[in-house]
């Protein structure tokens, strides 16, 4: 008997990620970054990824190789602010779904992590690259005198 199984199978995961993607769908930062107006192939790829990770058919592998999550977030500029947003509407999800204590403790502790994990900048929004690629920094008067002799 796996996670998977305890929670209730396929159905399960595809309700947390279904209430998670209509709440995306509602989040100003959040809903840009999907590159696909329709969200349901996103949808798919999660559900699957889940249903893998905790126990059920391989199918994400199958389809999709290796998931190098980390790597294939890279194009997406995820910052805090976007992690808790991400974070927010899957504690929505989970809240309507109603998984008994220990399960809804097990996959909020692992999908915490991860998404902690997967944040890939640490800039602030403020800063953001100039059109010719170079960082630009915030300026700041610097006075003669602390510069000299040093
Ligand atoms: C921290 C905030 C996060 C943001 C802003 C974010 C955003 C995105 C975006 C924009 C995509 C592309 C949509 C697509 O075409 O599939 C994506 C894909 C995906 N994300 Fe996230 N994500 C976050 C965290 C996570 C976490 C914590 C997990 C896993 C627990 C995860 C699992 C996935 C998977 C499995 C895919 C599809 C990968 C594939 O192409 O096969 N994401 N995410």
């Amino acid at each position: 008997m796996t996670f998977y199984d305890e929670v209730g199978g396929y159905a399960t995961f595809e309700r947390i990620v279904d209430g998670f993607y209509r709440e995306v769908a509602l989040d100003p930062v959040l809903k840009p970054m999907y590159p696909e107006e329709d969200l349901g192939p996103a949808a798919e790829r999660f559900t699957l990824f889940l249903v893998q990770y905790w126990g059920g058919p391989t199918t994400y592998g199958e389809r999709r190789g290796h998931p190098r999550l980390r790597m294939r977030h890279m194009p997406f500029r995820v910052d805090s602010d976007a992690r808790d947003r991400w974070l927010r509407c899957m504690r929505t999800s989970l809240d309507e779904i109603q998984l008994s204590p220990l399960h809804d403790a097990t996959l909020w502790d692992y999908l915490d992590r991860a998404a902690h994990a997967m944040v890939n900048t640490m800039e602030h929004p403020g800063i953001r690259p100039t059109p010719a690629g170079r960082t630009e920094l915030p300026t700041r008067e610097v006075s003669q005198d602390s510069t000299e002799n040093t």
